[in-house]
């Protein structure tokens, strides 16, 4: 049985449909702090049977303990955190409590349980600012903010651990930009309060919610000015977790691997896509670039197509046609 830390929340539900559809047996342990129980009875419905979860937050000891008792635990996908990169700043305390302090916690319980397998949702944002593009697993780690240090110090936890018992066997997966959602619209990208990530305001504003969006600058060295990132789809992100997981089972061994489709897509070319699919028109404004905000940033995904034999098969249309069918179907 596989468990899944942060399995309502967005990432963490996309990869139960997956799990669940490769065959493996799964249990959901989420404090629910970004999410609502409520996906777990869409998720049942998508799965046509019973999701198996527990309460619990990955800082409390007991209470992991409870979910390694209870459960032949054999894997951990590890999601569960906190991700808001403008928050992490006013709220570092929060997120080196959530997700470096919970990350040991977890560690413990797994320990203490023979449990040594583990997937951990590392972020492309651990890479530095100014790596030339296409960027692998190799190149060097600065982080600008507290949300990418705490992916990053949690890294390299992991890392000494695997050095200090090998027994552990250890996927480090660095996303680059998840987005998109469940095809059947039943599960999405559920953000608390305002967004900041672009999909999400895409969809609102084709929705009417928000008059417009604003451009974070158009004077990138991108084709047409704007900034450009790897958007990959939530369900391909879903099935690398599998293809983890899978290669976990069968070696020994820990790994450092990109997500990611291996092609940048600009700013100005999600929202003509997403206009063209949706059917919506997204009106939108040029504004100075954001603060710390990088101009291109895409995989290089070789690493994940030789050791785990996965690839990115969704594009961008498929992208946005499903974050809108989402964002028709429950969020007005
Ligand atoms: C952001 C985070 C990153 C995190 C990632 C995934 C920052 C600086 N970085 O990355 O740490 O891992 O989300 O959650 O916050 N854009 C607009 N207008 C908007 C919103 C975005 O033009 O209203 C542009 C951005 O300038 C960027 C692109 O859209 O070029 C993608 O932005 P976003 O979705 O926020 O992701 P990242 O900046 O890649």
């Amino acid at each position: 049985m596989i468990l899944v830390t942060g399995g309502a929340g967005y990432i963490g539900s996309h990869t139960c449909i997956e799990l669940a559809r490769a065959g493996h047996e799964f249990v959901v342990f989420d404090n629910f702090s970004n999410s609502a129980p409520a996906v777990l009875a869409r998720m049942e419905q998508i799965i046509g049977r019973p999701v198996v979860w527990q309460k619990g937050d990955i800082r409390d000891p007991a209470a992991l303990d409870k979910v390694f008792a209870g459960h032949p635990v054999s894997a951990v996908l590890h999601f569960a955190g906190l991700k808001a990169v403008t928050e992490s700043i006013s709220q570092p305390i929060d997120y080196f409590d959530n997700n470096v302090h919970g990350s040991i916690a977890l560690m413990g319980a797994m320990a203490r349980a023979g449990c040594k397998t583990l997937v951990f949702s590392s972020s492309a944002t651990v890479y530095g600012p100014e790596q030339p593009m296409p960027v692998a697993e190799d190149a060097p780690c600065a982080v600008s903010n507290p949300y990418g240090r705490t992916k990053l110090v949690v890294e390299e936890l992991l890392s000494e651990l695997g050095r200090s018992d090998p027994q552990w066997r250890i996927a480090t997966l660095r996303y680059f930009n998840p987005t998109g959602a469940h095809p059947s619209a039943l599960i999405g990208e559920s953000p608390l309060g305002t967004p900041s990530n672009l999909m999400p305001l895409v969809c609102q504003v084709a929705a009417g919610i928000r008059p417009s969006l604003q451009i974070f600058g158009d004077d990138y060295p991108s084709h047409d000015g704007t900034g450009v990132r790897d958007f990959v789809h939530v369900m391909d992100l879903a099935e690398g977790h599998v293809a983890a997981l899978d290669f976990l089972t069968k070696n020994q061994a820990r790994i450092v691997v990109n997500l990611g489709t291996g092609h940048g897509t600009s700013v100005l070319e999600v929202i003509r896509t997403f206009e063209r699919v949706s059917g919506q028109r997204v009106p939108y404004e040029i504004v100075p670039r954001r603060d710390a905000d990088i101009g291109i940033s895409f995989a290089d995904v070789s690493l994940a197509r030789e050791l785990l034999g996965w690839v990115a098969k969704r594009d961008v249309d498929e992208m946005c046609r499903d974050a809108w069918r989402w964002q028709a179907a429950n969020r007005g």
